[in-house]
């Protein structure tokens, strides 16, 4: 993972274990980026070196954000789309990503099922890895997003400080069990000092996520879990909606009646203070998890905010990994 240490910094694995001042001047420098011209194809300070996107799982925001975020950097992109290559053959993760290797990359970008898929790359490669979401274990990059555009959202003066977040009750609505985007929050979010609330039924929350700020020394934020949305609302700072991940569980475990308790309509948004925003970080399950009028209101929503903060993010893990 990234380090204290920057002769040692190398990959970027999780969010887990990244400190305050860590965290908060990767999102100032996403921020400082956002003002930098693009100064087109082949040119800008990583002119020469080459990113592999590796995404054995689909993408539309994290692989294209990436590739974008490279081309700005003056990068090389070579893309492996899994499902039409070898490794509908058999061919493992890390015998692929040995391959892609070998062809004189700076940088691997993956996204797999496993989680730790990223890690084994890390110990086995002589290259940057970059996760960009594992199973269910983490997606740093869409945590350092997320923190970033709730880092804008708060700021007072012109720059972020880091300090936006202290005390802000931040709640994380839905599939929080299925989510890594979750994981990343909340190790993001706690260690820059906010009270996550996760919410969703308790098979989707389990009781396991209150120990995940056990590591912080001292802790800073905190973590509580609630099952009823609509007692929570008035108290928010901001709410982050997450998709209900079909693919990873049985349809029932969510039960019958999911959208009428834990969907963000228009009336629950009605319930948020004036200056909290939503969020989510796609794709949504349009008028399921949250309404189409919620998620397209430019007073409320900073959805598409995300999506672009994506790249300057991007961006910021690339020139300290590699530059
Ligand atoms: N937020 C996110 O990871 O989106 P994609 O699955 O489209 O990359």
């Amino acid at each position: 993972m990234l380090t204290a240490d920057p002769a040692t910094i190398r990959h970027l694995l999780q969010l887990e274990g990244h400190s305050a001042t860590e965290l908060t001047a990767l999102a100032k420098r996403a921020a400082e980026l956002n003002h930098e011209p693009d100064r087109g194809p082949g040119h800008g300070p990583l002119a020469g070196k080459t990113l592999a996107n590796l995404f054995f799982e689909d993408s539309t925001r994290t692989r294209l954000s990436f590739t974008r975020a490279a081309q700005r950097m003056g990068m090389h992109v070579l893309d492996l789309y899994a499902k039409s290559s070898s490794v509908s053959k058999g061919e493992t993760l890390l015998d692929t990503a040995r391959n892609v290797h070998a062809m004189g990359v700076d940088a691997i970008v993956v996204r797999c099922t496993p989680s730790g898929g990223p890690a084994l790359l890390a110990d086995h490669l002589d290259c940057s890895i970059i996760n960009a979401g594992d199973g269910k274990h983490e997606h740093p990059t869409q945590g350092l997003l997320d923190l970033m555009t709730l880092l804008e959202h708060f700021k007072v003066g012109q720059t972020i400080t880091g300090d936006e977040l202290h005390g802000k009750r931040i709640a994380i609505v839905g599939d929080i069990d299925s989510s890594r985007v979750a994981r990343s929050n909340i190790h993001a979010l706690t260690t820059l000092g906010a009270h996550v609330v996760l919410i969703g039924p308790p098979k989707l929350v389990p009781e396991t996520f209150l120990e995940i700020t056990k590591h912080l020394d001292p802790p800073v934020g905190s973590v509580e879990i609630a099952h009823d949305l609509d007692a929570v609302l008035a108290d928010l700072d901001a709410i982050m909606m997450l998709r209900v991940q079909f693919e990873r569980h049985e349809r029932d475990i969510i039960g019958p009646d999911y959208a009428d308790k834990f969907g963000l309509n228009q009336a629950r948004a009605a319930q948020l203070k004036p200056t909290a925003p939503v969020l989510h970080p796609g794709p949504i399950n349009r008028d399921f998890e949250l309404a189409s009028a919620v998620a397209d209101d430019p007073k409320r929503s900073l959805i598409m905010q995300q999506v672009s903060n994506g790249v300057v993010v991007r961006m910021a893990v690339l020139e300290k990994l590699l530059a």
